[in-house]
């Protein structure tokens, strides 16, 4: 092979090069360019040719070596200056890193949107806490010292309290601490976490949250009750929903009752959720016991009151069809992240 044709054939070899980053623009510099590299090894075959073939093979090499060199400049350009650029300042143009924002936990959502449909109706916020004495969360409740509520299998008593303290079992503990403290009129609302000695399975767990609502005043009627009920089980499930009320027991109302909402998912024509018989249970309430009232040193022959107590995680599974009340502490951000808007 002549010195034309090894020029040539160098000559399509760099054409084919690519460069594409800093390393590949290096190497083609020490594989062409360099003291050993192939076109200065032309230059040193070049020497030994004659002057008339140095003529035309002068010419062709310069042309080889300024085209090396051009290629080279290029990419040397491009990719120190990317280099540069990604340590020293940021790349306006680049796309933005997405990040995932926290959304608001769905009790949470549904124990807001009851504070909202309460407080238009005048109810202030009241707490008490997780740890109650016998007092608040039974006896003063007017729980018989026998009931079954009191149990070991129900409560959770603190070791060492000699059964006088526990974690209460409900929120109806928070009544009696405003009572004790706030005279007629008390139009107020309790929300907390609660806890039950119960095994956890899709329908049970031992803590959950409960909302509490207490009204007393003069002249506080069933249909005041009854009326409350209605507006807020349309305010958060639809206009509508219908309700209905089943006598019951509770110690602390005389008289009490169960309200069942018209089925989220049927709208009461009957489906598996409601068993066929198109309405839902949905919360505990009643006229406050005079003994209640008189427990607090409120005088039950001037004030009347109702109380309602209901379960956020219940709420929350009708409002939204959720058939598993693990879902809610498990932290799991797939089904966390659906409840973004909405409420
Ligand atoms: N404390 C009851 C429970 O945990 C719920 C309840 C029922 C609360 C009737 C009330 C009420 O205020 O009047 O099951």
């Amino acid at each position: 092979m002549n010195l034309t044709e090894k020029i040539n054939e160098i000559k399509l070899q760099i054409e084919k090069e690519t460069l594409q980053n800093a390393e590949q623009t290096e190497s083609f510099r020490l594989e062409y360019l360099s003291k050993k590299g192939k076109v200065s090894d032309l230059f040193d075959q070049f020497k030994q040719s004659t002057i008339e073939e140095k003529k035309t093979l002068g010419a062709l090499l310069n042309a080889l070596k300024n085209d090396a060199q051009l290629k080279w400049s290029e990419a040397q350009v491009l990719f120190t200056s990317q280099i540069n650029e990604t340590k020293t300042s940021e790349d306006l143009t680049a796309p933005g890193f997405p990040f995932q924002t926290g959304s608001t936990h769905p009790l949470s959502l549904v124990r807001n949107e009851i504070f909202r449909i309460f407080q238009k109706l005048g109810f202030s916020i009241s707490d008490g806490p997780e740890i109650e004495s016998d007092w608040y969360n039974f006896s003063a409740l007017n729980f018989p010292p026998d009931h079954p509520a009191r149990d070991m299998q129900d409560t959770f008593f603190i070791e060492g309290s000699d059964g006088n303290m526990a974690l209460r079992t409900h929120t109806s503990s928070v009544q009696i601490r405003v009572m004790e403290h706030e005279k007629p009129p008390i139009r107020t609302i309790s929300p907390g976490r609660v806890y039950r000695n119960e095994a956890i399975s899709a329908r049970a767990h031992c803590f959950f949250h409960q909302v509490e609502a207490l009204y007393v005043d003069q002249g506080v009627s069933f249909a005041d009750l009854k009326q409350t009920l209605l507006h807020f089980s349309q305010e958060m499930f639809g206009h509508q929903t219908k309700i209905r009320l089943r006598p019951s027991y509770f110690p602390f109302t005389e008289p009490s009752a169960e309200m069942d909402i018209s089925c989220t998912v049927c709208g009461g024509s009957g489906c598996p959720v409601c068993k066929q018989s198109g309405w839902v249970e949905i919360l505990g309430c009643g006229m406050v016991d005079p003994q209640v009232l008189a427990n607090n040193n409120i005088d039950s022959d001037k004030y009347t009151g109702f109380a309602l107590g209901m379960g956020i995680e219940r709420v929350t599974m009708l409002k939204y069809q959720i058939k598993d009340l693990r879902y809610f502490s498990q932290n799991d951000v797939r089904f966390l992240k659906q409840f973004t808007s909405g409420l």
